[in-house]
Parts: C-alpha cells; sequence; structure tokens
C-alpha cells in the first residue's frame, strides 16, 4: 500500500487544509514601512497597508483566519493603548474587516505584554508580580474595543484564572453576543517564544511568566485548564506550543471532543527557518511533515507563520 502515490492516497489518515491554518500577523504604530523579523526570516511587522496586501495574499492561497498582533507607539504601566478604540490593534482589526467583510475570520490576540512598559502580561505589583484580578479588567475594556472593531474573535493569551468567563460577561453585556472566543487555554511557560518577544516587542523587562504560563512538566493541570476555559464559555481552546506538546493535544481531543488549535509557536518556526537556511533539512519536507504531525495529533486549526508557503504547496502537491 506503499509502493505508489495513488496507493498512499488511498490510505492517508490524516488531512492538511490551508482552511485548517490560522496565520498570525504583526502590526506596528508608526512606522512607513514592513519591517523584516530577523529571527523570523519571511515575518514583518507590518504597516497597516502592507498587512492588507499580505493578508489578501494569504487569503488567496486558502488560508481565510488571521490572529493579529498590534504593537504600540507608546506604552505605560497599565497597557492602556491595548483599548484605545483607535489603537493600532483596532485599527488593524477594521482594516481587514473592510477588506474582507465575512469572507475572512478576524482573530486578535488579547494581551497585555504588547502594551505594558515592563512587557508582562497583566497589572503588576509591588512585588513584580501579576495581580490577577485587575487585570481580567483590563482584558474586559480590551475585548469591548477589539469587538467593537469587528474581530469576530478575541484570543485572550494571558493565562489569568477566569479570564474566558470574565471576557464573555463583558461581550456579552455590551451586545457583542455574537463574537466569539478563541482561548490560549492551556499555554506553557515556553523558551520557544523568544522570536515573537523580538516580533512583538512584548519581552518582560525583569523576571519571567513562570506565574502565570504552565509548568511544562504538567499535562494533567493542562487538562484542567482546558476544561475551565471549555466551562467559561471558550468556542475554541488552544494548546501551546504544539511539537512539544503533542500529547497534550492529544489528551485534549480524546477527553473534551472540543475544537482544538494548536499555536506552532515562533521558536518553532525559527528553527526550521535556520536549519533549511543552512541546508541541513528541507525546509517544504519538514514544514509539512511538522504541520500534518500537529493535525494527526489532533488538532482541527494550527496557527503557524508557515501558513502563506504551506498553502502554496498544499495546492503544488
Ligand atoms: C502573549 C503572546 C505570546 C505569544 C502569543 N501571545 C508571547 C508570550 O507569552 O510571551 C507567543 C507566540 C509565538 O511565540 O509565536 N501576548
Amino acid at each position: 500500500m506503499r509502493r505508489t502515490p495513488a496507493l498512499r492516497g488511498l490510505i492517508r489518515e490524516t488531512t492538511l487544509e490551508p482552511r485548517q491554518l490560522i496565520a498570525p500577523l504583526f502590526v506596528k504604530e508608526g512606522i512607513d514601512a514592513a519591517v523584516p523579523v530577523a529571527s523570523m526570516p519571511g515575518q514583518f511587522q507590518h504597516t497597516l497597508e502592507s498587512l492588507r496586501k499580505t493578508a489578501v495574499d494569504i487569503a488567496g492561497r486558502g488560508v481565510t483566519a488571521f490572529m493579529l498582533f498590534g504593537i504600540p507607539a507608546r506604552k505605560d504601566a497599565e497597557g492602556s493603548e491595548a483599548w484605545n478604540p483607535d489603537g493600532i490593534g483596532q485599527r488593524a482589526i477594521r482594516a481587514l474587516r473592510e477588506e474582507f467583510g465575512e469572507d475572512a475570520v478576524i482573530m486578535s490576540d488579547l494581551c497585555l505584554d504588547e502594551y505594558t512598559d515592563h512587557g508582562h502580561c497583566g497589572v503588576v505589583g509591588t512585588d513584580g508580580a501579576v495581580i490577577n484580578d485587575e487585570t481580567l479588567e483590563r482584558y474586559t475594556r480590551i475585548a469591548r474595543a477589539q469587538a467593537g472593531a469587528g474581530a469576530h474573535m478575541v484570543g485572550p493569551s494571558g493565562m489569568m484564572d477566569g479570564q474566558v468567563e470574565a471576557i464573555r460577561t463583558a461581550l456579552d453585556g455590551e451586545g457583542h453576543i455574537e463574537t466569539g472566543i478563541i482561548a490560549y487555554a492551556a499555554k506553557f511557560a515556553s523558551a520557544f517564544y523568544g522570536p515573537f518577544r523580538e516580533a512583538a516587542e512584548g519581552a518582560p523587562k525583569f523576571g519571567d511568566r513562570t506565574g502565570y504560563q504552565q509548568d511544562p512538566a504538567n499535562a494533567d493541570e493542562a487538562l484542567r485548564e482546558i476544561r475551565a476555559d471549555i466551562a467559561e464559555g471558550a468556542d475554541i481552546v488552544m494548546v501551546k506550543p504544539a511539537l512539544p506538546y503533542l500529547d497534550v493535544i492529544r489528551r485534549a481531543k480524546d477527553e473534551t471532543g472540543f475544537p482544538m488549535a494548536a499555536y506552532h509557536v515562533s521558536g518553532e518556526y525559527a528553527m526550521i527557518k535556520a536549519a533549511s537556511a543552512n541546508g541541513w533539512i528541507d525546509e517544504r519536507r519538514a514544514v509539512l511533515e511538522v504541520l500534518t504531525s500537529i493535525r494527526r495529533a489532533g488538532a482541527d486549526l494550527i496557527l503557524t507563520y508557515h501558513a502563506a508557503d504551506a498553502a502554496t504547496w498544499l495546492a503544488e502537491r
């Protein structure tokens, strides 16, 4: 059954299609041309204009879901630009809604690390620790601003306790009853976010995120986090990063049957890019193998910086 492509095609178990991919995109305020991200070759901090062009190009390849990250010109201790109705994140959402209407799904990362001057995902107390419930209140402001700008789904990524419920309640209270939540439910404290922190300019200025992101050793706890987010009103739950946590994806899919996303993160992208740039691995084969394995583990959807290339390669296959 392995001898020819036609035979192999008959018994192939796992599908990989552009519609299963979500492209993360960065947009930065106050630049007049797209800025390449050094540690993520092929990725850019976009202007509103280049964001629109890139999204149109990606959609043309069959990937019609986007996760947006805004990088403001002005940061403060509270991260107040995150809920500014005219802040860069909201302008990006509006630009893509104008471009696509209902023909694409516009998702927005909902967090504070890109917006705070200290780089943490929430309000920080005098002891340097993030204050959970004060942070939730800020998240509800961001949720209303993003939904108001037209986001189809918001993606809380700060790993605060109760964030999905707080956001659901805030959205419903303002009539945004159709706005969905794609919850970064099991997000591990990972070394693989390194390049993203350059791209989104959100590296913590002191300490790290181990006080709120998950211990990589814990799978049972990941399942509790995922169940909690489902109970609080998540529409899609996410595991992040992807490859080091394929077991968590599989367990979550088996035990909940819920729509599952996996985030193939910046460091996972950078590893493939670096090795292929050196001629050590074949980029196209490596990317399609990795994305297929994430699907095989049980992810319905994959957030990946390879989305545009992968869609093109899939069409050629
Ligand atoms: C937080 C956020 C992070 C990523 C997505 N949302 C960074 C972090 O938690 O430090 C990482 C994504 C990636 O590495 O590709 N807003």
